[in-house]
């Protein structure tokens, strides 16, 4: 008789992230567009944003974040690297190799995810894919992006929304009832909405908000009932929802049809803004700085973005090591 043999879990290990350090405030944004610091923080929840300067490029910030969560994790070894991006910095090759090479990566296997704002999500079914497949034993999944290159400059509604960051975690193979293996994942998408948020080839990004708004609550509700559930959990059993940070009115809208309150919803945008792909790693490297999220607290991330795209996973949360030596870059700092 064989014994029945269980596919590795994914167990996250390892939990960095780096913001570039110029703060940019609302008023400032008033002094270029017609808009008011009121309207800003009342409609979407936003402060300041991050902005990266120039010469500052996606691979730049995502090997800063890369190389803290390594940091954490207690090992530079990994065996493959996922870069959810919607900002690469070519057309091709993809952005992840450029950033495996930084972290001195010249002989693992290294690629771009592009689903936007639920990029980190389908990054991190993929990188739990190649664990369960016995192809990687340790997954590097970063989220990093320079969303605030997008928007035209004199666009008021997208500008003051989007801006820039990265977070990235280490993923290993393990079992799992371990504290930080990933639980399932929901993924969907909907291109007939394709239109809702889109930047054509060399133009710039053009949004329908309202429809978007309503789209995001209610994908953003019906994915996290989905991994909740598939969890084997109920809505009252979970400790903290990490959702994308696209407004903090569609997060307390979330919070209201599942009736999670506020102190259950970690929100960061008030001072970090839309940063994409990095909204999620970025949230939780801040939360678990600040002692918000804790050991064993079941957690659940959830995702939406434009494509249309959505997604969700849970996870308990595990006994991170914070990283011994602060990793310290002139052009960022960490959250
Ligand atoms: N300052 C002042 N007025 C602004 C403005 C700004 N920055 N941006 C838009 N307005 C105006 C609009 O022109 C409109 O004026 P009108 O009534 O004269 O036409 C009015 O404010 C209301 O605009 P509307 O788009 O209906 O506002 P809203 O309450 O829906 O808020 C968003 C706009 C973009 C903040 C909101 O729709 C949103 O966050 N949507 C989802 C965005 C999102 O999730 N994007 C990323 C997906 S990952």
């Amino acid at each position: 008789m064989t014994s029945a043999r269980t596919a590795p879990a994914a167990v996250l290990c390892g939990l960095g992230a780096v913001l570039p350090p110029r703060a940019v405030a609302n008023e400032a944004l008033c002094a270029e567009l017609d808009t008011t610091d009121q309207w800003i923080r009342t409609r979407t929840g936003i402060r300041e944003r991050r902005i990266a300067d120039p010469s500052v490029s996606t691979a730049d910030l995502a090997a800063a974040a890369a190389a803290t969560a390594l940091e954490s994790s207690g090992s530079r070894d990994v065996h493959a690297v996922v870069l959810a991006t919607t900002t690469p910095d070519h057309l091709m090759p993809a952005t992840a190799p450029a950033v495996a090479a930084r972290l001195g990566l010249t002989d693992t296997a290294a690629f771009d995810v592009a689903a936007v704002c639920t990029g980190f999500v389908y990054a991190l079914a993929t990188a739990a894919g190649l664990i369960h497949a016995g192809t990687a034993r340790r997954v590097l999944v970063v989220g990093a992006d320079r969303m605030s290159r997008l928007p035209a400059a004199d666009d008021r509604t997208t500008r003051p929304l989007f801006a820039d960051g990265a977070g990235a975690v280490v993923l290993r193979s393990g079992d799992t009832n371990e504290p930080g293996a990933l639980g399932p994942v929901v993924l969907g998408s909907d291109g007939t909405r394709r239109d809702l948020l889109v930047v054509p080839h060399g133009g710039h990004m053009h949004m329908q908000g309202p429809d978007l708004f309503r789209h995001a609550v209610d994908r953003m509700c019906s994915v996290t009932r989905q991994a909740v559930q598939l969890a084997g959990w109920r809505l009252e059993d979970v400790d903290r929802i990490v959702p994308h940070q696209a407004n903090a009115r569609i997060t307390a809208a979330v919070g209201r049809h599942l009736a999670i309150g506020a102190d259950r919803l970690v929100q960061h945008i008030e001072t970090v803004g839309n940063t994409g792909a990095a909204s999620i790693p970025l949230a939780l490297a801040q939360a678990s700085a600040d002692g918000t999220l804790l050991h064993r607290h079941r957690v659940c991330l959830t995702a939406f973005g434009a494509g249309l795209t959505w997604g969700a996973t849970s996870v308990i949360w595990p006994d991170l090591k914070p990283a011994a030596h602060p990793h310290h870059d002139t052009a960022m700092e960490r959250p």
